[in-house]
Order: C-alpha cells, then sequence, then structure tokens
C-alpha cells in the first residue's frame, strides 16, 4: 500500500552544540525533511530556538526545513520565520481563535473545539504562501480532527500530534493513529491531498500504525538521535513502514 515515507528527524533531540555536526550527520540519509522544533515558553512549557538560529540552518543546507511552531502568537511572529527560508511553517490550529496557552507543566496541551471565525488563521495561511513557503496546520491530542474543515484545502500539511507538545522522548498517544484515518477522509470529502505529518514518540513499532492510516511524514526525535547509531535507526524506521 505504502511505498515512500518521508522522515522529519527532530532536531529537538540533536546536539545543539553541534547543530551542523548532527545536520551533515544525518543527511547521509537522505531524509526529506529536517523538523525544526519552535517553542516559547507560553502554548508550551519550554523554550528552544528562534528565527536566527533557523535562518543558520537553512545557510547550511539543502535539505527542506519543516519549522514546527509551536507559540502562541504566530501572526506577529510570522515574517521573521517567514525571512528565514524555511520551506515550510506549520501552525497550531489552537490558537484560531485567540491566542493559546499551554499548561505550566508537561502531559497535557492546549485544545480547540470550534472556530469562532477562521479568516484570521486563513490570513496567516495566506501570508506563508505569499512569503514563498508551504503551509502546515498541527493538532494537538485533544483537538478533534472537524475543527481543520475550513481550512483543509488550503494547506499543504496536516500535523497530527502523537504526543503533548513541549518535548522529546514521550510516548505515543495510541488515538493518533485513528486520528490520521479522520484526516484523510475530511480531505477526501473536500477533494484536497496535503501531507499528514505525525510527530511525536514515533519509533519502529508506532510508525507503521500511522502509515497505513495514510500518514505520509514522520518525525522522528529521540528514537533516531537517542539511537546509538541514528542512520540505522532512520533506515530501520524506513524498513518497518515497507513490511507493512
Ligand atoms: C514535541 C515535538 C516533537 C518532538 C518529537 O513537542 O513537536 O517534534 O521532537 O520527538 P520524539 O520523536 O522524541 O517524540
Ligand atoms: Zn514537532
Amino acid at each position: 500500500m505504502f511505498s515512500k515515507v518521508q522522515i522529519a528527524p527532530s532536531f529537538l533531540s540533536a546536539d545543539f552544540m553541534n547543530f551542523e555536526r548532527d545536520v551533515r550527520m544525518i543527511e547521509q540519509g537522505a531524509p526529506e525533511w529536517l523538523h525544526i522544533d519552535v517553542m516559547d515558553g507560553h502554548f508550551v512549557p519550554n523554550l528552544t530556538i528562534g528565527p536566527p538560529v533557523i535562518k543558520a540552518l537553512h545557510k547550511i543546507t539543502t535539505t527542506a526545513l519543516d519549522v514546527h511552531l509551536m507559540i502562541s502568537n504566530p501572526a506577529e511572529q510570522l515574517d521573521s520565520f517567514l525571512s528565514t527560508g524555511a520551506e515550510l511553517l506549520t501552525l497550531h490550529i489552537e490558537n484560531a481563535n485567540g491566542p493559546a496557552r499551554g499548561a505550566a507543566t508537561a502531559g497535557s496541551s492546549p485544545s480547540i473545539d470550534h472556530i469562532e471565525d477562521p479568516q484570521p488563521l486563513i490570513r496567516l495561511i495566506d501570508r506563508i504562501h505569499d512569503g514563498g513557503s508551504l503551509a502546515g496546520i498541527a493538532l494537538n491530542p485533544d483537538t478533534p480532527v472537524a475543527v481543520l474543515e475550513p481550512f483543509i484545502s488550503l494547506v499543504d500539511m496536516v500535523v497530527v500530534m502523537s504526543v503533548h507538545p513541549g518535548f522529546g522522548g514521550q510516548s505515543f498517544i495510541m488515538a493518533a493513529v485513528d486520528k490520521v484515518a479522520q484526516v484523510v477522509a475530511l480531505a477526501r470529502q473536500a477533494g484536497a491531498d496535503p501531507l499528514i505529518e505525525v510527530d511525536g514518540g514515533i519509533n519502529v513499532q508506532t510508525a507503521p500504525l500511522v502509515t497505513t492510516q495514510g500518514a505520509d511524514v514522520l518525525v522522528a526525535g529521540n528514537a533516531v538521535f537517542g539511537a546509538p547509531d541514528p542512520l540505522v535507526a532512520l533506515q530501520q524506521i524506513r524498513d518497518a513502514v515497507l513490511k507493512h
């Protein structure tokens, strides 16, 4: 059923003092994307990196950058992220009704169960396209797929979060498997064909669970960078998917 999965190693689990070394190393495994986790300490209880580091990263690699914006106020910061040259910027749907704020600890994340007015988020998606990047939209674990409806035909990628965002190395939330199938159904109904990415807890066991439902892109942080040989680990995820 599935011929080729795209892999997006997450640099959250890379060595922050040796980014370039880790980029060069992982490039030997020909990943389709490099996944960059941006956290603002508001949307999620953690802080990571911002536009200057992404810009520097973009200069040293030809691999497409998949930038995951876990920030509460993307409207204010979008221009700086666009100026990095990142190929894809993903917005969280939980900010659609106004800036969302996460809990102070791990294990939960903001969710949304309706959209008051889709226009503000549609305008951000347009700004990303006008700036020359692809646009993604991410759903936290407790946000239902139905809220994607006004946006599904407008985005290039839907990101199903399979952990509460904020940290690497967490366990995969099984409900994400069914959510992938629901995104596929919603996209088909709308005549849309976005890439479907799954982010969090992906390893050789969980990868086939989501690709058999129609996931195209797998983010893998800890399973790749936490392995004794990240290139072997990356290939093992590809192989696990091909066997199913
Ligand atoms: C979680 C991040 C993920 C994270 C995934 O907030 O969005 O991209 O790096 O890491 P693993 O694969 O370790 O769950
Ligand atoms: Zn991510």
